[in-house]
Formats: structure tokens, sequence, C-alpha cells
């Protein structure tokens, strides 16, 4: 029985190393995935903010200038006509009119220059997007509307909804009443990026797969966004797509730093693992994935609306 216990005791022992360094492993992959997506952020947030900058100048001129462009317009089409009427034109003037067609002139420049500013008015909005996509200055807690953002990165991403592969990826909206959130603004517009990416990956997959084929026209590629007020100090932000969904293998693996099912050079697994950071260490919020194999995806990520700046222990702390 002396032999039995020492065993015992040495087997404890043992085990007790082996979940010591399954935590060390843990807190040190952590550590890596937050270098790598900060570095990421970061630089792509500079980018984003310098070309928003480079832009925001010469856009501002022409937005302010072309008012002022359409009022000379409008200016000397109406001299062009008073002249028509008090005075017969030269043949000069007769020739030179059919020349270069000045009824249509007339009729076209008004609308070209409503299509430039529709135009610069596009533009416009881009760059504020892109700026407050990437809000580098905000680095602390600020009560924000959770839904800018999130139309921001839509905005960002506007490109990979566009049909590729032949299809639209419809994109559907539902908004509740939010208040202003209580966040880390550049943050969370990290997870919805993060999340709008893995659903629009899971559509394109989907659609490559001819998940969405012909006998199967009702179902068009879709990403739903809802937003509601759940609780007195609570909201929810449901992200979800009908792409191809997650093997039931697989599903709890998902939030694992590294853990990635696309091919090497697509995806690098932490998108989700850096969310769920985001959302449950410096948030206090949650976040939850259900999943049907060959259906869809949701993530459901719930977070606090007041938060009491208490600091959040770290997952692995
Ligand atoms: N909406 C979704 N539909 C289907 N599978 C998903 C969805 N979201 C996540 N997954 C699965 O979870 C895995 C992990 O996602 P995560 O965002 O962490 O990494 P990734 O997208 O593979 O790479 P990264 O985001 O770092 O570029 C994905 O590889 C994919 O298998
Ligand atoms: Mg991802």
């Amino acid at each position: 029985t002396k032999l039995k216990y020492a065993l015992q005791k040495s087997e404890a022992g043992e085990r007790e190393q082996a979940d010591q360094l399954e935590q060390t492993l843990k807190k040190l992959q952590l550590t890596q995935t937050q270098l790598i997506q900060s570095e990421k952020m970061s630089s792509l947030g500079q980018l984003v903010a310098g070309i928003a900058h480079e832009i925001n100048n010469p856009i501002n001129f022409i937005y302010a200038n072309i008012k002022y462009a359409d009022n000379y317009a409008n200016e000397l089409m109406y001299l062009i006509k008073l002249y028509q009427k008090s005075c017969n034109p030269s043949p000069e003037i007769e020739e030179e009119s059919e020349k270069i067609d000045l009824e249509f002139i007339l009729e076209d420049l008004p609308q070209l220059l409503k299509s430039m500013e529709v135009g610069t008015e596009r533009i416009y909005e881009i760059v504020k997007s892109l700026r407050n996509f990437s809000r580098l200055d905000e680095a602390e807690m600020k009560p924000v509307n959770i839904h800018e953002g999130i139309d921001s990165t839509l905005l960002i991403l506007n490109n990979r909804l566009a049909p590729k592969v032949g299809k639209q990826i419809n994109v559907i909206q539902e908004y509740g009443d939010l208040p202003k959130i209580y966040c880390y603004v550049s943050q969370l517009n990290q997870v919805f990026m993060n999340i709008l990416v893995n659903g629009i990956d899971a559509l394109e997959e989907a659609i490559a797969k001819d998940k969405f084929s012909e006998s199967n026209e009702q179902q068009i590629p879709t990403i739903k966004i809802q937003t509601k007020v759940v609780d007195k100090n609570l909201v929810t932000i449901t992200i979800s797509d009908n792409g191809m969904g997650i093997k039931e293998q697989v599903r709890n693996k998902i939030f694992d730093p590294f853990f990635t099912t696309k091919p090497v050079g697509q995806g690098t697994g932490i998108g989700l693992a850096i969310s769920y950071q985001i959302i449950v260490d410096k948030h206090g919020g949650r976040i939850f994935c259900n999943s049907q194999e060959g259906k869809g995806t949701e993530f459901i990520i719930e977070i606090p609306i007041q938060n009491n700046t208490r600091k959040f222990k770290t997952l692995y702390n």
C-alpha cells in the first residue's frame, strides 16, 4: 500500500504539472493572438485613417464648389435663353449652335452636374465611414451609437458583398431602438468586421458549392443583423448567415486561437478568438454561436449598456 500511495502521489503531481503546462500554453497562445491582431488592426486602422485623411481634402473642395458650378451653369443657361429670345442669331452663331448641339447641352448639363453631386456625396460618406471605422483617437470607453459602427463596417465590406460568383449577398438590417453603448468603439468595430467577414466567407463557399442553385431560388445568400435591448442594461447584436454552417465536431473549437478550417493564407483562425476577448474580457459581455450544418450560422453578442468601468479579469489570470 505504501508503493500504491507513492504512485498515486506522483501521478497527481504529474497531472498538476500537465495542467499547469496547458494553462501556460493557453496563455501564450492568447498573447500571441492579441499581438497579431493588434498589429494587424493598428496597421489597418492607420492605413485607413491615412487614406481617409488624404481623400478628405480634395473631396471637400469638389464638394464645396459643385454647388457654385451648378448655380453658375443655371445662370449662364438662362442668359443664353434670353439672348435667343431677344436677338436673331447670326449665321455664324447658328452654325456653331448646331455643331455643338446646343439644345442637348442645355438639357444634359444640369443632369450631369446632379450626378457629379451625388457621386461626391457618396465619396464623402465613404470617407466619413472610413474615419468612423478606424477611430484611432478613441482609446477609452465612450458612449457610442453602435449602429454607426456596423454601417461603416458594412460599407467597407461592400465590395465583398457584390456579386462575384454571380450572386449578390443580401444584407438585412433590423435595428432596434438602442441607447448609446459604453464601449471601446474601434475594438467593437473589429468584432463586427471579424464576424461579418466570416459570414461572407461562409456564403461565398455556399455559393461556390451551388447551395443557392436555381431549384433553390427562393433562398438567396443573406446576412442578417439584428439589434435589440433585452434588459435595462443589456443589448444583443445578432449576426446570422445562411451559409454552410459549422460541422458539429468543430463547433466547440471555433473560439480557440488559431483554429481555422480555411486554406493556408486565407485564415489564421484568430478572428473569433480575438472577438471573444473583446466582448467577454474587455466589455463584460458574452458571445454565443448557434449553427446548423448546411443551414447557416448565427452569432449572438450580448453587451452591457453601462459599463461601470470595472476592470475585467483576463481569461487566464
Ligand atoms: N459564419 C460562419 N459560418 C461557417 N463557419 C464559420 C463561421 N464563422 C466562423 N466559422 C468557422 O470558425 C473558424 C474560426 O473562425 P475565425 O474567424 O476565428 O478564423 P478564420 O476566419 O478561419 O481566420 P481569420 O479570421 O483569422 O482570418 C473558421 O475557420 C470557420 O471554420
Ligand atoms: Mg475569420
